[in-house]
């Protein structure tokens, strides 16, 4: 009687510990994919749109390069059965989502889902709060590889115990699933989420309309301002915990060329999630080219896993530096300003950390080696524009 009290007791134990952690070994680099929120919002998102975007991925490229997961975001969920398992909106998703998961697997991408925390999604759908067991086994049965979790309607909810809930409920579930953290940073989760999920936002949603205004660039949200509020982040960022500074801008809202190779190439810097937020059906080449750029996002996948930081700070123009596999190096000269900026690059006297010696230096964007960091060099950075080299030995 008394040994199988202790082997009861025991085996709670231990069924306890085991539910007690997030899945190891998952987005050991800053995730990739396609999220449907910063096109699509709550009305135009359905299961044509999902599918003819898993079709995209493939036909322009993206997959090639390293995009893999297709999540949905807000609105695919419309209420609760009698036992509070999560119902589908029937008019947006008619086959259901498990078809919808077969069909993005079935092009060899994965597949993400949206829920929220509190009592509502921020679209007002039902949220998690109180269903996290139910809802975790349906992603599981649903074979669902990756969860945004977002912070709407959570008033008087503690956000570490309430991350924490989910993250224990998707690995009891048993299917590895990236756990996507979405309270914004308000709570400071690069403080406490390294152990509860893979990446977690840092900021809120990114304006996506935000241009030069002729005082200051962007507004509090454009995509350089998101830059400016992870500057000392770098410290919680490595493989398996991102800090996520949010979903990618480029080609929405007619962002500028120069804009969105700056923005591109900052989030590649900081080894931020890339989550495409354009219509990948229908973008421009030039929008197409930035966002499968390979040498930057071998700058963002590398296995170091080093999330860049900057170096120098000049008002409006920056350096920043990103450690890389190897003893490479990505140096990004960052021009904030609406005129271009001369600089003369005197590699030695730049504060760049670990710089030991001779570097044959790549330009990023015209893809051309242009020689060593041994002699002297002048750039040109145009307006609102970077220009990113691999340092490598
Ligand atoms: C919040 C999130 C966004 C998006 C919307 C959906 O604003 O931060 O990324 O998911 O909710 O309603």
């Amino acid at each position: 009687m008394k040994t199988n009290l202790l082997f009861l007791l025991v085996a709670f134990f231990f069924s306890k510990e085991m539910a007690a952690q997030k899945f190891d070994n998952l987005a050991m680099t800053p995730p990739m994919g396609w999220n449907s929120w910063n096109s699509f919002q709550c009305d135009g998102v359905n299961e044509t749109v999902i599918k003819e975007m898993a079709d995209a991925m493939i036909t322009s490229g993206f997959k090639d390069v390293g995009y893999e997961y297709i999540v949905i975001d807000d609105c695919w969920q419309i209420g609760r059965d009698e036992n509070g398992y999560i119902l589908v909106d029937k008019e947006k998703f008619p086959s259901g989502i498990k078809s919808l998961v077969a069909y993005v697997h079935s092009k060899g991408l994965k597949f993400g889902i949206y829920s929220d925390a509190g009592t509502k999604t921020c679209a007002g759908r039902p949220g998690s709060k109180g269903f996290e067991r139910q809802d975790a086994e349906t992603y599981a049965k649903w074979d669902v590889d990756y969860l945004k979790y977002d912070w709407c309607f959570t008033e008087g909810q503690d956000a570490i115990t309430s991350y924490t809930l989910m993250r224990d409920e998707l690995f009891k579930a048993g299917r590895p699933i990236v756990f996507s953290i979405c309270e914004w940073g308000e709570n400071k989760p690069w403080e406490w989420a390294k152990d509860v999920g893979h990446l977690w936002r840092t900021t809120l949603d990114i304006d996506m309309e935000a241009r030069y205004d002729g005082n200051i660039w962007g507004n509090l949200y454009g995509w350089s301002d998101l830059v400016d509020m992870q500057v000392g982040l770098e410290k919680y960022a490595g493989p398996g915990h991102w800090n996520d500074p949010d979903m990618l801008a480029v080609g929405n809202n007619n962002m500028p060329e120069n804009e969105a190779r700056a923005h591109f190439s900052m989030w590649c810097m900081l080894a931020a999630p890339l989550m495409a937020g354009n219509d990948l059906r229908d973008m421009t080449e030039i929008d197409q080219k930035i966002l499968t750029n390979k040498e930057l996002i071998a700058i963002n996948q590398d296995v170091l896993g080093k999330q860049g930081f900057k170096i120098e700070d000049f008002g409006n123009f920056e350096i920043w530096q990103k450690p890389l596999a190897n003893g490479d190096m990505a140096i990004c000269f960052f021009n904030r300003e609406i005129t271009n900026k001369n600089f003369e690059i005197n590699w030695a006297n730049i504060k760049i950390k670990d710089f030991e010696g001779d570097y044959k230096l790549k330009d990023l964007w015209t893809n051309e080696v242009v020689g060593s960091t041994d002699a002297s060099m002048t750039i040109d950075v145009p307006s609102r524009d970077v220009i990113v080299f691999r340092l490598s030995k």
